[in-house]
């Protein structure tokens, strides 16, 4: 029987340390927080008819709120075991009020660090003593976040400061460029696991020393070289536009990085949690490893996305929908329903993500250029024996569906040059589709689909899919390719 543990909640970090996990039973924390960069991030779409259309994916900017002068001062009592963390945040209000162009706004660094240090104090009774965490910052930053890291997890504990560099695209030509991000690295004691690998360090010259007992490789190049220890600086492709790997979700992280932590940091029976996992290159890579992991992600799009990336990698031992624990997303009807009345919007973002949709095309919030487009579901369909993309268009109705929103989504389809539409709905408003839809249809080599259909938001939480080629949707995202 497999008893790995593979859990996904959807929710507030903080909340999910504090009330869903053990003490004690991580070996690795990988996080990758968003950076206080003072960025939305957008999820593109690009349609056939050459508009661009985003939603956000996450915010990225901080405010000091009323909240946040009632934790500095809890900081500040005397005999708090983190009363340092009020001094971090008190030098970085000062830093930022030194600063012309910093001084008139609210304190966005100390929200920040504050909501961080919460945060990882929470993280560390979570970790095992033979465990260690990985903190993905940029240097902007760094600085300020290893001083919360020395208060919480202690000044000796910190083991490398590991430079992730890259070559992507964004230049000014009044700084070098900006090429790298930042991974801090503490143990939670001195008795952390860790295996560090080798790397090729080329000889002075390319030729060979020719020491005594140093042994020495020569590469296809015929240059020189010895196996290393690994340093602290790292060069590995980031994701770019064309990489296998890119889902387009904002920020994702290479495969290749999260691997070499995991090899480093992760025993072989080992549990990798990351508490902000995005579209979860962690789980993917600890999944392919098949060690233990727990993903939290504050955004139920992202953790549907990840169900599907992990679920559609790893088919051949992830079959059963149950294969993987997911917390804070609606599990049967009744949730469904709470969500569609309590928060429409976010009910619009679950089911684009459960379905399958890999982009959404509407402004948050609002009904913007392309209303009526509330997720895009890319089609390789097989014409005259060849993989032909096409693209369907996905609209959700959490409440009544009129026959002007069937109308309206013909039309929507027609406009984009998409082969179909889905209409998600429940399941008693699906005649009203049924009664209004076109009869028309269009076929690939797989066979013939409805241009318009109604899909049951009860039948998607059973697993079941919409008309579409087999092919439909499959978020692959990885090194396993079809
Ligand atoms: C920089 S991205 C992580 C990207 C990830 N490493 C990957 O490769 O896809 C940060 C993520 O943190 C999530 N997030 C933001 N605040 C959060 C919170 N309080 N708890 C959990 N997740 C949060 C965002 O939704 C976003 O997906």
């Amino acid at each position: 029987m497999d008893t790995s543990t593979r859990k996904l909640y959807r929710g507030d970090c903080l909340e999910i340390l504090q009330d869903y996990l053990e003490p004690d039973s991580v070996d690795l924390i990988y996080l990758d927080p968003p950076f206080n960069s003072k960025s939305n991030y957008n999820l593109p779409f690009r349609g056939k008819d050459k508009t661009h259309t985003a939603v956000q994916a996450f915010v990225d900017t901080w405010t000091w709120k009323p909240e946040n002068d009632i934790r500095l001062a809890e900081f500040r009592r005397s005999g708090d075991p983190y009363s340092s963390i009020a001094t971090v945040i008190d030098f970085a209000q000062q830093v930022e009020d030194l600063d012309a162009r910093t001084r008139k706004r609210e304190s966005s660094l100390a929200a920040y660090l504050l909501n961080m240090a919460d945060r990882l104090i929470a993280m560390k009774p979570i970790l095992r003593d033979t465990g260690s965490i990985y903190l993905h910052c940029d240097p902007t930053a760094s600085h300020y976040l290893k001083l919360v890291m020395d208060t919480v997890f202690g000044k000796s504990n910190f083991r490398n400061e590991i430079v992730w560099a890259y070559r992507t695209g964004g230049v000014s030509a009044r700084w070098f460029g900006r090429k790298h991000d930042i991974i801090l690295f503490y143990s939670k004691s001195d008795k952390y696991s860790i295996t560090v690998s080798k790397e090729r360090s080329y000889n002075r010259d390319n030729k060979p020393y020719r020491f005594s007992g140093v042994e020495e490789f020569k590469d296809e190049e015929g240059r020189w070289y010895t196996m290393a220890t690994m340093r602290d600086v790292w060069e590995i492709n980031a994701i770019g536009r064309t990489s296998a790997e890119r889902l387009g979700y904002p920020t994702q992280k290479p495969l290749a990085l999260l691997d070499r932590i995991i090899e480093a940091a992760c025993p072989s029976t080992g549990v990798v949690l990351d508490p902000f996992c995005g579209c979860g290159t962690t789980v993917h890579a600890a999944e392919d490893k098949e060690l233990h992991w727990i993903g939290v992600d504050i955004s139920r799009f992202a953790v549907e996305l990840i169900r599907e990336r992990v679920q559609s990698n790893f088919a051949h031992r992830l079959r059963d929908l149950d294969s993987i624990s997911i917390i804070g997303l609606p599990e049967d009807i009744t949730d469904a329903r709470q969500l569609a009345r309590m928060d429409p919007f976010e009910f619009e973002k679950w089911i684009c993500g459960r379905i399958g949709s890999n982009g959404l095309g509407k402004r948050l919030g609002a009904r913007g250029a392309d209303g009526g487009i509330d997720g895009i579901i890319e089609l390789d369909t097989v014409q005259d024996q060849k993989v032909v993309k096409e693209t369907a268009i996905v609209q959700v109705k959490g409440g009544n569906v009129s026959a002007d929103s069937v109308r309206a989504l013909s039309e929507v389809v027609r406009r984009t040059g998409s082969v179909a539409g889905i209409l998600v709905c429940f399941k008693e408003q699906a005649s009203t589709v049924e009664n209004q839809r076109s009869r028309d249809t269009w076929s690939d080599a797989s066979g013939t689909y409805p241009v318009i259909q109604s899909f049951s938001v009860e039948d998607l939480l059973e697993g079941k899919r919409p008309l579409l080629p087999p092919r439909y949707g499959r978020r692959r995202g990885g090194r396993i390719t079809a």
